[in-house]
């Protein structure tokens, strides 16, 4: 009987730290919106760089669905085009990288706004609730953009911002967040800073920067890189996939 009671307790515990991470990803509940510059400095090539970003460095790192983060994204420029927050990772991955470029003005008030109106429809009761800002430049109507932007901090939205190349004012994405610290800044379009919202991250695998070498290419690539950490042998049958130390954060996840 108690031997029984202990083989039964050890698997329990074996169990448990299982069920917990899982626990804790399904009961993140979170309501994001991320609004995306396309306006005409960012460029066709630099829009598309950017959405993949939003797509594999913030979407597809945290745990989307209908019972735990929901996204919405917002291209701006002249007029906006909208993807409704959802929980559906699916659609998103389908649906982000093809936005439409509009190449005009930087509307970044009216990207605000539409994000308030879909917090304020669509956003669940009592979920915590983000909006991030990307954008390469200035807003066409900089008071504009901070009036909504206080609304929406008025609505209990935390409001972040990057921004992205050389061309951005710092100043004015300090305004629209009221918070130095949800403020940043990168010099490229294919990688983003990471925003903490106090999400917990889930693992991917990324095919943009994970390295994949095939035994013919096995030696020159060995040659060429001292950080590969597998042993390879150039009669190898398989092929091996590598994280190259160049890419930054795959190793952390909290
Ligand atoms: C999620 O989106 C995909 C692609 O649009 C669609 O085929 C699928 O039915 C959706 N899933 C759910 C559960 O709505
Ligand atoms: C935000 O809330 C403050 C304090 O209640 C209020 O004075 C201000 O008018 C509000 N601003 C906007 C833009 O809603
Ligand atoms: C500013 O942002 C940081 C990071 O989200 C947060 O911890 C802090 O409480 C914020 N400060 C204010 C005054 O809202
Ligand atoms: C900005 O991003 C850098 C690089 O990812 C990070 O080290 C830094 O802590 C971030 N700053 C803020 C204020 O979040």
């Amino acid at each position: 009987m108690t031997s029984l009671w202990l083989v039964m307790s050890i698997i329990a515990l074996g169990w448990l730290p299982g069920l917990l991470a899982q626990t804790s990803l399904n009961f993140v509940k979170y309501d994001v919106i991320i609004c995306v510059d396309s306006s005409v400095t960012i460029g066709l090539d630099n829009f598309r760089a950017l959405l993949k970003s939003v797509l594999t460095e913030y979407i597809e790192r945290w745990p989307i669905g209908e019972d735990a983060v929901k996204v919405g994204v917002i291209a701006f420029s002249t007029t906006l085009e909208v993807i409704s927050m959802t929980g559906n990772l699916t659609l998103l991955e389908q649906k982000v990288p093809l936005m439409y470029y509009e190449g005009r003005s930087t509307n970044t008030h009216l990207a605000l706004d539409q994000a308030n109106t879909m917090f304020m429809s669509n956003g669940r009761t009592g979920v915590p609730k983000a909006l991030i800002l990307l954008t390469d430049g200035r807003a066409r109507l900089p008071d504009k953009a901070f009036e909504y932007a206080q609304v929406l901090r008025n609505n209990s939205v935390s409001v972040w911002a990057i921004g992205v190349g050389t061309k951005y004012s710092l100043w004015e994405l300090q305004q629209i967040t009221a918070n130095i610290t949800r403020v940043n800044s990168t010099s490229t379009f294919s990688q983003l800073t990471p925003i903490d919202l106090g999400i917990p991250l889930v693992q991917v695998e990324s095919s943009t920067t994970s390295t994949v070498i095939s035994p013919a290419t096995t030696s020159t690539a060995v040659s060429s890189s001292t950080d590969i950490a597998a042993s390879l042998t150039s009669t190898s049958s398989v092929s091996t996939t590598i994280q190259p130390n160049t890419s930054p954060s795959f190793s952390i996840f909290r």
